[in-house]
């Protein structure tokens, strides 16, 4: 069983997959936790098998879900927070005019607002502690844009540049800031986000497990990472949008929409 360096740490999106396996490691290693997300039952049954289990229900696509969030982060008449981890997160599938707007909307407010508000109530609390830890769900779909899913790949750009650009702004402050970039990884993300005919083209090969990543995004954060990308494969991907003309990167990922 791993050891990690955290007391308590607050995870959103506890309710499935990356999520939960990060509280499940999380908790097998006696770190308390405050889990967040929409489904209560979830939580509950996930908060029963472990100690000091706090759960907070909230839809973080609303500032009165985060408000929450953002306030037990700050109440000092509880266990002091030192570890949150902004994993709750969804796409959208398809033509970006298409799409149902407040659908868009509630994608941005939740990947991009509740992350960026919830990791600033996290440095306001750490920073002056001089220790703490945060550690932000992005994707390798932040290297390049995404035709077809043109604002979740939008959402996660914002996720990867915010979050390396809070790992500069803290360094050397004891607060350790890290972007979790997973690829394809089994949950219910695709179910969720409309992507299962993408998804069941993608090769076993290319498959994730969320265990595999959730443990990578601890052992990186604890480190003091900057950036984790989880698998040879999507390390390699990364490294061919970083190193390509962006004309060349854009076109490709724009072959799938083109078949339509
Ligand atoms: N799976 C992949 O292939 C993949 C790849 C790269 C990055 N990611 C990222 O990984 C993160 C976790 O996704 P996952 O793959 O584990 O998907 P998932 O199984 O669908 O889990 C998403 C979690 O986010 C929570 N959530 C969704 N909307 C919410 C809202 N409005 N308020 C509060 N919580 C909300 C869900 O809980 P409730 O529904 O109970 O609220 C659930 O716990 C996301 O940020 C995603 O973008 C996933």
């Amino acid at each position: 069983m791993a050891k990690y360096p955290f007391t308590c740490a607050l995870v959103t999106g506890a309710s499935s997959g990356i999520g939960q396996e990060i509280a499940v490691q999380l908790g097998m290693s006696g770190v308390s936790l405050v889990l967040v997300a929409r489904r209560a039952d979830r939580l509950e049954s996930l908060a029963a098998r472990f100690k000091n289990v706090e759960v907070i229900v909230a839809d973080l696509s609303t500032i009165d879900g985060v408000g929450l969030v953002e306030a037990r982060i700050t109440d000092s008449t509880k266990t002091p927070i030192d570890l949150v981890v902004n994993n709750a997160g969804f796409g959208s599938s398809g033509l970006m005019h298409e799409i149902d707007l407040d659908r868009l909307s509630r994608e941005i407010n939740l990947n991009v607002l509740a992350l960026t508000r919830l990791s600033h109530a996290a440095a306001k609390l750490m920073v002056p502690q001089g220790r703490g830890y945060i550690l932000n769900v992005s994707s390798v779909a932040s290297f390049q844009p995404g035709p077809g899913s043109a604002v979740y790949s939008a959402t996660k750009a914002y996720v990867t540049s915010f979050t390396e650009a809070l790992h500069e702004e803290l360094r050397g402050t004891g607060v350790r800031v890290t972007a979790l970039c997973p690829g394809f990884t089994r949950t219910e993300f695709s179910e969720v986000s409309g992507t299962n005919s993408i998804a069941s083209q993608v090769p076993n090969f290319a498959w994730l497990e969320a265990t595999d990543v959730a443990r990578e995004g601890l052992r990186a954060v604890t480190r003091g990472k900057a950036l984790c990308i989880p698998g040879a494969l999507y390390k390699g991907v990364s490294a061919f949008s970083g190193a390509s003309p962006r004309a060349l990167v854009r076109r490709i990922t724009a072959l799938p929409t083109r078949r339509r």
